[in-house]
């Protein structure tokens, strides 16, 4: 029976036991909201107590939608949403676009701390390690939004205790929609407790690697034409992707995704799964 219905006379509650009743289904309070561009927002909120998952895993979240005209009942809208906080931390971290007439992000760009929202504490995904063969160098492949797992598995020890070296790659427009990634990975070596917990050893691991296609930018291109050209590698100086050493986690855009994939498939990587470990995983960005 639900801890609501047992609810008796006798049941003293006073003053300092009483809590919000959450007025969602499944609802998680916003903690806090920080807006990087007019097209991109993070914010943390409150973790319930039972929620395990794996870094690297996504959650349906959302608000509730409008009332139906005719039936004045209102359905949850909910989307598939990377966690971007660790595994560790006590609150959950999301990283979103705002798309205008996007049906939730439209309106999900408004909440502010105390709002509350839906989290259905169903954690899945393929951007972890258990997908992956142990190898010596994995490559995290980005677009846009789809950071958001990185920050997660970039704030893992686990990521560091199986990897000699991580290369993060993150393409977007403009310089600005940078500005999330290149701060958390610059502050995980500045913040003392992240530096305790993950070793300045393991940081150092980290080889950053963004770049930009619609504004100048010290390195401008699409990680694909890039990977192709040969041009990473130079820079890297890395001797190319082989499937004997090297694994990759992919998250962007469906057309990203499909041409990455063709690209680490011409390298001889092979995509895996949960329960077929191999070179490679993919997932989709949340849009809209
Ligand atoms: P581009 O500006 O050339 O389209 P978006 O903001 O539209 O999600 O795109 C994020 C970044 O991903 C942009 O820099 C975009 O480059 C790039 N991108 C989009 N589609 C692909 C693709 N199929 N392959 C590689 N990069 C892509």
């Amino acid at each position: 029976m639900p801890a609501d219905e047992i609810m008796t006379e006798q049941t003293t509650v006073t003053q300092t036991d009483a809590r919000p009743v959450p007025t969602l289904p499944d609802a998680q309070t916003v903690i806090s909201v920080k807006h990087w561009t007019d097209r991109l927002f993070s914010f943390r909120v409150t973790r319930p107590a039972s929620l395990r998952f794996r870094s690297g895993e996504f959650v349906m979240i959302g608000l509730m939608g409008d009332p139906d005209p005719k039936t004045g009942k209102q359905k949850p809208l909910l989307r598939a949403y990377s966690i971007a906080s660790p595994s560790w931390d006590d609150a959950l971290e999301f990283y979103s676009i705002k798309v205008q007439d996007g049906p939730l992000t439209s309106k999900l760009q408004h909440i502010q701390p105390g709002d509350e929202i839906i989290l259905r504490p169903k954690p899945v995904g393929t951007l972890v390690h258990d997908a992956l063969l142990p190898g010596k160098r994995l490559w995290l492949f980005a677009t846009g939004t789809g950071f958001a797992p990185f920050a997660s598995l970039l704030r893992d020890p686990e990521t560091y205790e199986k990897f000699d070296e991580i290369v993060m790659t993150h393409t977007v427009r403009d310089v600005a929609e940078l500005e999330y990634g290149r701060q958390l990975i610059e502050n995980l070596a500045k913040d003392d407790m992240m530096e305790e917990l993950l070793g300045a050893e393991n940081l150092a691991k980290i080889r950053y690697y963004p770049t930009t296609t619609r504004e100048q930018s010290p390195k401008m291109g699409r990680i694909t034409n890039l990977l192709q050209d040969g041009t990473v590698f130079r820079d890297l100086g890395i001797d190319g992707i082989h499937p004997e050493t090297d694994r990759g986690m992919v998250c962007g855009s469906l057309d990203f995704n499909k041409d990455i994939k063709e690209v680490l498939e011409g390298f001889g990587l092979e995509e895996g799964a949960n329960s077929d470990p191999k070179h490679y995983v993919v997932e989709k960005a949340f849009v809209g």
